[in-house]
């Protein structure tokens, strides 16, 4: 994280005081680097440069509009899984051609959607969604790029609740019985079968499971060509690991070889979904301690964020790093402390016995490698207002989501004329 680095003392968003953004936008709120997010785009891509590879952001990560106009301009594309989302990166300036719409509920409307404003492919999860989509754009007199999505039954070595390349997950069409689908697709109307998808899960530390999966798909487009189905492009997902602690995260130099070993020989463009990649290290959550507490058995910091503000340590058990903002905290005494939410329930917990300054009421912290899946995951879990986004580049930051307002938080529920 040298984006997010101490300078004589506090920590820093590239040249920004962290303490400065608290003061002006208050806390909790997420800050972004645009310097960390280009960096980590940049590397992704200049891994894979060899091949003809598109690199199409998975939104989900981390859906701010300034985040995905960052990333459009550095020629990247779009793996959407919703109409919401699809919306989102025609509007920070995504090209539909460069859009990929994934996903197992793809509802008739969002697919009619997509359609119209010619997404450049759909990735299709199941027999039935193959049928709609057939209906919808023969209907439309379009035809619809498609790739299916198989599962290859393989054991990412992750979270389980974000692993999807089980046999059991719902994600994908089982990979055993791919060649019927796909011949069944090649006959319906207003479909063009191009690709063979594949995403096995997230936060993936070993490159093994890539490989396996990659090797199986490779394996299907040989069968798949052998009966006279042409694919030619493959859609390898997303999934790469980040360091959030002391876990090896695999280089991209390494994944990159796994790709090239895997599918390489194909002829194949490829397409990659990075979400986690792009923007987990490109951001942190900043908060303030609310109150230290302390029992005969337990030390706590109570901080202004919530697990409604970051879920994933509640979620996934996930570590997210918590450094003071102050660094001479750092040089004082410290102590092992659980830190916690403010929520009513004891699941808002960020933290377990961990080592840390002896912080105070107002002191800042900040929760590391916070960019994805983190102000994405946001609520209004008790009637707390949706969390602010920062952005900064070198010396200059903006707010590039304003914290909800009471007002607009209770406006949005209606109270019946006849109740
Ligand atoms: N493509 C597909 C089809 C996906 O389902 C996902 C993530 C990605 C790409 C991007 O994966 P990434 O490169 O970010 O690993 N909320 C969880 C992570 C959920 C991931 C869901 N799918 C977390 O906080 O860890």
């Amino acid at each position: 994280m040298n984006e997010f680095s101490y300078r004589n003392g506090h920590l820093h968003a590239e040249s920004v005081a962290l303490a400065d953004i608290a003061r002006e936008v208050g806390t909790p709120v997420y800050v972004y680097s645009a310097a960390a997010i280009e960096a980590n785009y940049r590397r992704f891509a200049d891994a894979l440069s060899d091949m003809q590879a598109s690199i199409c952001y998975a939104l989900k990560a981390n859906s701010n509009l300034a985040v995905i106009r960052l990333l459009a301009e550095l020629g990247a594309g779009a793996d959407v899984v919703s109409e919401g989302e699809l919306r989102r990166a025609l509007a920070a300036g995504i090209p539909a051609e460069k859009i990929v719409f994934s996903g197992v509920g793809k509802t008739e409307t969002e697919m009619a959607f997509a359609l119209d404003v010619g997404i450049g492919q759909f990735n299709v999860e199941s027999d039935p969604e193959l049928d709609i989509l057939s209906a919808i754009a023969t209907n439309k007199g379009q035809t619809a790029n498609i790739a299916i999505r198989v599962n290859p039954d393989v054991d990412a070595l992750t979270h389980k609740k974000i692993s999807t390349g089980r046999r059991e997950n719902k994600f994908g069409i089982d990979i055993s019985s791919a060649e019927d689908v796909f011949a069944r697709a090649a006959l319906l109307p207003g479909l063009q079968v191009r690709s063979i998808a594949v995403h096995i899960g997230s936060q993936l530390i070993s490159l093994d499971p890539f490989a396996a999966a990659f090797t199986a798909v490779a394996g299907l487009v040989q069968r798949l060509r052998a009966a006279g189905i042409e694919i030619d492009h493959l859609d390898l997902g997303g999934g790469l690991g980040i360091v959030y602690r002391a876990e090896e995260a695999p280089d991209m130099a390494s994944y990159a070889a796994v790709v090239r070993e895997s599918v390489g020989n194909l002829g194949c463009k490829l397409t990659f979904e990075p979400g986690r990649a792009i923007v987990g290290r490109g951001g942190i959550l900043l908060s303030s301690v609310i109150y230290r507490k302390e029992s005969d058995t337990r030390k706590w910091l109570v901080v202004d964020a919530g697990m409604n503000d970051l879920i994933r340590p509640s979620l996934y058990e996930a570590f997210h790093a918590i450094r003071p903002v102050n660094e001479a905290a750092s040089g004082g005494t410290h102590a092992v402390f659980d830190v916690v939410g403010p929520i009513c329930e004891t699941g808002d917990t960020f933290a377990l016995d961990r080592e840390l300054p002896v912080l105070g009421p107002k002191d800042l912290l900040a929760f590391d490698s916070a960019g994805a899946y983190g102000a994405v995951m946001a609520s209004n879990y008790n009637s707390r207002p949706i969390v602010p986004e920062v952005l900064v580049r070198d010396d200059k930051w903006s707010v590039v989501r304003r914290r909800q307002t009471y007002d607009e938080m209770l406006a949005q529920d209606d109270i019946p004329a006849w109740l």
